[in-house]
């Protein structure tokens, strides 16, 4: 036969259209959409169901080293699994360099981790936090030239922070060799001196994160990138926007036509600070990240930011940290102060579910808009679209078909490795009936159907995401 699979009586949906048509797959690609389509040796009826292109998780932590005694719970096999089951085809987590250590062996140390251990499409983000000249001259323009064309620059953080004059450099490196720079926007210093007088007045329960990284320290960040970006006449991407401040910040660049894209999680949808905890229980170290979840009106912001444009790329910020755990949220067995958990909080399947359910179903965004913020826009900002990010002849076959049934988020049916989920109970609209990676079924609705090293490892080429000026 011409085709090896048909997904028939498909409503598909892209970051443009919303149209009914076969999909006619071969080997890993899709090769043709209409109706009519020739013969294929497998056909799966999709009548009734939206399909839109598999997402790309643009921003999520796997197995990245971190300080004893802590350690991520997901690896590339955990982590790729359960990106799977929730709908997502491909990742993009981070290579660290540590400080000292050259960005070369940064690469090597994560691809020792993740190759021939993946279950879906993946690829790096470099995290610069030693921006030697070596780096500056010559290890980061040849990573761009090999395909490695992001990095995550971070403001904060003692051992990944970058000094204003250290993030020009790296910048105008981005600049030269048309990288995408992405930037974790909070005032280091701020959060210290927060952070230490809250500490001088015992106030170390885990909802006391959230009073050490208040608003104005995102603000003031995101206000300082959105100039540096500015000064080196740069497009930058602002990663895990939490609410209106740094939103305005963002609108009033784009309105003066600066080039700054943003990204948000699904934790400033569907947590607050009250999830940190309302009392000095430590069951809110759970829902630690930063930027901390704010309050509902920023939520509402956020919706709008989301649906109006203004934001281009919605990642899960997937940072897994067992909570009952020695080397997660409770650091050698301890009930430690704020300052000594580990940020971050799982999200890698249930990021889309979540969108999917309240923004589309929910009547907050189009499914066109849902899929350009979960797919197209991260697949174009870290230079992988056309191959991914879209349905379309040439692409690969990374497909979602939707079951628009109510579900409830329960830890013990996720399949990462991580022993709860911030989202334990959420009633949702939809879930994943069939995912398809590079043509193969790799979650059916029910199962998970390994394809170990399949996953293989993506060289990206030049971001070719715009804004539109909101
Ligand atoms: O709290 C978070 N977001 N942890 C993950 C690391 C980062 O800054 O994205
Ligand atoms: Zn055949
Ligand atoms: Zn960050
Ligand atoms: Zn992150």
């Amino acid at each position: 036969h011409v085709l090896d699979l048909i997904i028939k009586n498909a409503k598909i949906a892209t970051a443009s259209d919303v149209f009914m048509a076969d999909i006619g797959i071969k080997g890993e690609q899709i090769v043709m959409i209409g109706s009519h389509l020739p013969e294929a040796n497998k056909t799966i009826d999709a009548a009734g169901r939206v399909v839109t292109p598999g997402g790309v998780d643009a921003h999520c932590h796997l197995d990245q080293p971190m300080p004893a005694p802590i350690k991520m719970a997901d690896n590339f096999e955990t982590g790729t699994r359960s990106a799977a089951c929730g709908g997502t085809t491909t990742v993009i987590p981070f290579a660290a360099q540590e400080k000292g250590q050259s960005l070369r062996d940064a690469v090597k140390e994560y691809h020792r981790r993740s190759d021939g251990r993946a279950h879906v499409d993946y690829t790096f983000h470099l995290i610069v936090s030693d921006p030697t000249p070596t780096v500056l001259n010559e290890e980061l323009p040849a990573l761009i030239a090999e395909g490695y064309t992001s990095f995550k620059i971070y403001m904060t953080y003692d051992d990944l922070k970058l000094n204003d004059g250290q993030i020009l450099d790296v910048l105008s490196v981005a600049k030269q060799h048309g990288a995408m720079a992405m930037i974790h926007a909070e005032n280091a210093d701020c959060i210290e001196w927060l952070t230490r007088r809250l500490e001088a007045a015992g106030q170390t329960a885990p909802r006391f994160h959230g009073h050490s990284r208040p608003m104005l320290v995102e603000r003031e960040a995101t206000h300082r990138a959105i100039a540096l970006s500015e000064l080196v006449d740069v497009p930058i991407l602002i990663v895990h926007v939490s609410g209106r401040e740094a939103v305005e910040q963002i609108r009033w660049a784009r309105s003066h036509g600066l080039q700054i894209f943003a990204e948000t999680c699904p934790q400033y949808l569907f947590l607050t600070a009250a999830d940190l905890g309302i009392d000095n229980s430590y069951l809110g170290a759970k829902c630690i990240c930063s930027p901390p979840p704010r309050d509902q009106k920023n939520q509402e912001v956020i919706w709008n930011a989301l649906s109006d444009g203004l934001f281009s790329v919605f990642s899960s910020d997937h940072a897994p940290f067992n909570y009952e755990s020695p080397e997660g949220k409770k650091p050698g067995g301890q009930e430690v102060a704020f300052r000594h958990i580990p940020n971050g909080i799982p999200g890698l399947e249930t990021r889309l579910p979540l969108l999917y359910s309240e923004g589309v179903l929910g009547g907050r965004i189009s499914l066109t808009k849902f899929v350009e913020l979960t797919s197209t826009n991260p697949a174009k900002a870290y230079g992988l679209h056309p191959l991914k990010g879209t349905i379309a002849p040439g692409s690969h076959a990374d497909l979602v078909i939707w079951d628009e049934k109510p579900i409830t988020i329960q830890n013990s049916a996720l399949h990462h490795a991580v022993d709860y989920t911030p989202y334990e109970g959420i009633e949702l609209k939809a879930w994943p009936a069939m995912t398809l990676s590079r043509g193969e079924i790799v979650w059916d609705g029910q199962n998970f159907h390994p394809r170990l090293g399949k996953g293989q490892f993506l060289s990206c080429g030049k971001p070719t995401l715009m804004t539109t000026g909101r």
